[in-house]
Order: C-alpha cells, then sequence, then structure tokens
C-alpha cells in the first residue's frame, strides 16, 4: 500500500530558525505562492502560443515563446522550493493556481496572434505585483527572497518588451 500524500501543512520536523519570525514567514510563503500562480498561469499560456501561432512570423515567435516558458519553467521550481525553504508546504493544484493567479486564463477563442499583447500586458502585470512582494519581504529582511523576486521582474520587464515589439505593426 502506498502512502497518501499530505493534504494539510503538517509540522516541520525539525523547526524553521532562519531569523525570519514565522507571521513573517506565513506572508512571505502567501507572496511567493501568489508568484508561483502566475508564474504557473502565464507558463500555460505562453506554451498555448508557441504550440498553436502561425503566419510569416512563426519560427521567430514560436522561438521568442520556448525562451520565455523554459524561463518560467525554472522559476516556478525555484519559488515553490524557497516556500517549503521558509517552512511551508507549495501549493500544486491547477485549481488552486488560478484561483491565486492575479492573470486571466486566455479565452477559449483567442487567436495565437492577438495573444501577444495580452501576454506582454500579463508579463507587466506580473512585474507590477512583484515589485510590491519585494518592498515586503525587504521590510523583513527576506534578503534571498527580495533578490530571487527582485531578479524575476527583470525577466518579466524583458520578455514584455519583447512581445510588445513583436506586435508592434
Ligand atoms: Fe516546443
Amino acid at each position: 500500500m502506498t502512502a497518501k500524500m499530505a493534504t494539510k501543512p503538517g509540522r516541520e520536523t525539525i523547526p524553521v530558525q532562519i531569523g525570519l519570525e514565522g507571521a513573517d514567514r506565513k506572508r512571505l510563503a502567501e507572496l511567493l505562492s501568489q508568484a508561483l500562480a502566475n508564474t504557473y498561469v502565464l507558463y500555460a499560456k505562453i506554451q498555448g502560443v508557441h504550440w498553436n501561432v502561425s503566419g510569416p512570423n512563426f519560427f521567430g515567435i514560436h522561438k521568442m515563446t520556448q525562451e520565455q516558458y523554459e524561463d518560467l519553467a525554472l522559476s516556478i521550481d525555484e519559488l515553490a522550493e524557497r516556500i517549503r525553504a521558509i517552512g511551508f508546504l507549495a501549493p500544486t493544484r491547477l485549481q488552486t493556481f488560478l484561483e491565486l493567479s492575479q492573470i486571466e486564463e486566455a479565452g477559449r477563442d483567442t487567436k495565437p496572434q492577438d495573444m501577444l499583447e495580452m501576454l506582454a500586458k500579463d508579463h507587466q502585470a506580473v512585474a507590477k505585483s512583484l515589485r510590491a512582494a519585494v518592498s515586503e519581504a525587504d521590510e523583513v529582511d527576506d534578503v534571498f527572497t527580495a533578490d530571487m523576486l527582485t531578479a524575476r521582474i527583470g525577466s518579466h520587464e524583458k520578455f514584455a518588451w519583447m512581445l510588445r515589439a513583436s506586435a508592434a505593426t
């Protein structure tokens, strides 16, 4: 018989004592979970464009979106593992990601070409949300989380620029 997966946060066997207060770690876990959810939903949207885009700019957009979703995939893992390192369970359910995400899923009938502008806006919205999270992490001296999220802002802003430039006529 296989062991059931834990569904509720269990007590850590070794207490997390990294110089951050419990309440602060909880708030940081919430911020990281939101960043994780945003990244997960955006990852799926970007991959949708990678697969379904067509037209004269196919190859460039196909390659560009691959670079972006690969970057986001690495980030998904780093964000989730940071949540674990500060003592909480990382969310794993797709439904939870959709509930926590600040960006919407693409509509069923959205044309891949029309999604370039949408993705640029999404990246910008995620960058903006991350900037607020960095301020909160800084306030409680979680320099590692602040640093990690600051690096993510740079990626999202760069990807937004590339999408804006690709969508420009
Ligand atoms: Fe691919």
